[in-house]
């Protein structure tokens, strides 16, 4: 198994391209599944995500080809790829496929939309919590689609086609969003979706099923109507760039000191989380080519942070956040609210020398003045690559295991990191 080798304690200097944004390839390439024509998405980064949803959605029927390999500096980096699911040939999903990532879940919508029928193994995905599915099977019945659930499989029907009704979302979740807006697109009449997820990502899909003829309007605000139609045809479309890889990299430079060009940022992506970057002492400047991270010479100032549905805190950025409270010059406060079991970075920042103490969904991070390398290992995306910017502010060497975890949601991270300065490659075996 692959690991990341990091020796810390040099500055970040230089530009980061930042990637098409994987939570928001993921929905659109799912919404391929809803027309028989070709939908083209550019900036699709490669990730292992993605390679497995092409995987899965290859499994339907949906065929893909890839151009513009060549986007930026090279093979590797985000790329244009045509989806055309002409016909679809299975409705199952199966479990080996599902199991792997739990986004592929949401193949439900558009299947059972455009086919009437859908076969989905309960999903695998993260081991963050216990991620349950019952606002998704919520929602769909109330567009009036039968759901049992059997054998780990829910199966989903609507013979006469799904029809409009009005939701409202009794917790906000970015995938039951995507899937019931995806749902409605097809459905007879309108649907309005209340306490609707406002993140971004959902912004990206409605402008994309508009362009395929879709009528949604309100996405981004928390009721969402939708105007079903007969069919919707193909579009082109292009992926936002990444708000995570943003955050996660204005954090790193945050945190080892430096000067970075997050090239083809979009700030209004992740504004709340770029004020306390800079309440933590970070200058951010939004320029005409992206946004550009320094701090010179300056400590790290404490800032308490609670996880909130967009536009608050992103819980994806919450592991990043507390590695780079690790080195702050007091005590701050870090609050979990989207996902129970979401702090199994703490032991391993432990490892690190970080002081941090649990207390239910809350940790208390007491800043110490140097963290010292160390062999470390991580359970999901988002902890993992909290330990590798720990790990370039750290004294000595790091080594991360499970790179795995990293290959899903990061593209080409040792290479854009050690462009900028920082010591760090990957160990094959
Ligand atoms: C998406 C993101 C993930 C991010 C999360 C929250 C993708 C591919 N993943 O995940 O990176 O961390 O949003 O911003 O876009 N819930 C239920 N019942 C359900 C569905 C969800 O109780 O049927 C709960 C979840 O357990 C969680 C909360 O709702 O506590 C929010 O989850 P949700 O927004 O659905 O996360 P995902 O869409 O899976």
């Amino acid at each position: 198994m692959d690991r990341i080798r990091i020796v810390g304690g040099n500055e970040l200097t230089g530009i980061i391209p930042i990637s098409g944004a994987k939570n928001a390839a993921l929905p659109l390439m799912i919404a391929s599944l809803l027309t028989d024509d070709t939908l083209t998405l550019e900036n699709v980064p490669h990730l292992a995500d993605v390679e497995q949803l092409i995987r899965i959605l290859g499994n339907h029927g949906v065929d893909y080809s890839v151009s513009g390999r060549r986007e930026r500096q090279g093979e590797g980096y985000s790329r244009t790829i045509s989806f055309t699911a002409r016909n679809i040939v299975d409705t199952t999903a199966p479990y080996e496929l599902v199991s792997k990532m739990r986004a592929s879940f949401w193949v439900i919508g558009p299947l059972l939309a455009r086919m009437g029928v859908a076969k989905v193994s309960l999903p695998g995905g993260c081991a963050i919590g216990t991620r349950p599915v019952d606002l998704f099977i919520d929602g769909l019945q109330a567009l009036g689609a039968k759901i049992e659930v059997e054998n780990g499989y829910i199966l989903a029907s609507a013979k006469n086609r799904l029809t409009g009704n009005r939701y409202t979302f009794p917790k906000i979740s970015v995938g039951a969003t995507h899937v019931l807006m995806m749902a409605a697109t097809l459905a007879r009449g309108e649907t309005v979706l209340e306490n609707a997820a406002r993140e971004p990502e959902v912004v990206n899909l409605a402008e994309c099923l508009n362009a395929m003829g879709a009528r949604i309007t309100g996405a981004g605000t928390s009721t969402i109507t939708i105007e079903g139609v007969d069919s919707l045809s193909g579009a082109r479309h292009r992926v936002i760039p990444d708000r995570i890889e943003t955050g996660t990299y204005a954090m790193a430079v945050a945190m080892t000191g430096g000067d970075v060009l997050l090239e083809g940022a979009r700030a209004d992506l992740l504004q709340g989380a770029l004020d306390v970057i800079s309440q933590t002492g970070a200058e951010i400047i939004e320029t005409n080519s992206g946004i550009r991270v320094l701090r010179n010479g300056s400590g790290i100032s404490p800032v308490d942070v609670t996880t909130e549905p967009f536009p608050g805190f992103p819980t994806d950025l919450q592991a990043q956040f507390m590695g780079l409270m690790t080195m702050s010059k007091g005590k701050s406060k870090i609050t979990e609210t989207i996902f129970e079991n979401r702090f199994m970075h703490v032991q391993e920042l432990a490892r690190l020398g970080a002081h941090i103490t649990l207390s239910g969904q809350t940790a208390i991070v007491e800043g110490v003045s140097k963290l010292k390398g160390a062999p470390v290992m991580a359970t999901d995306l988002r902890a993992s690559v909290s330990l590798v910017i720990a790990g370039l502010a750290a004294e000595g060497e790091t080594t991360v295991n499970r790179v795995y975890h990293l290959d899903r949601g990061f593209e080409r991270l040792e290479e854009k990191l050690s462009r900028c300065g920082a010591v760090i490659e990957r160990i094959s075996g």
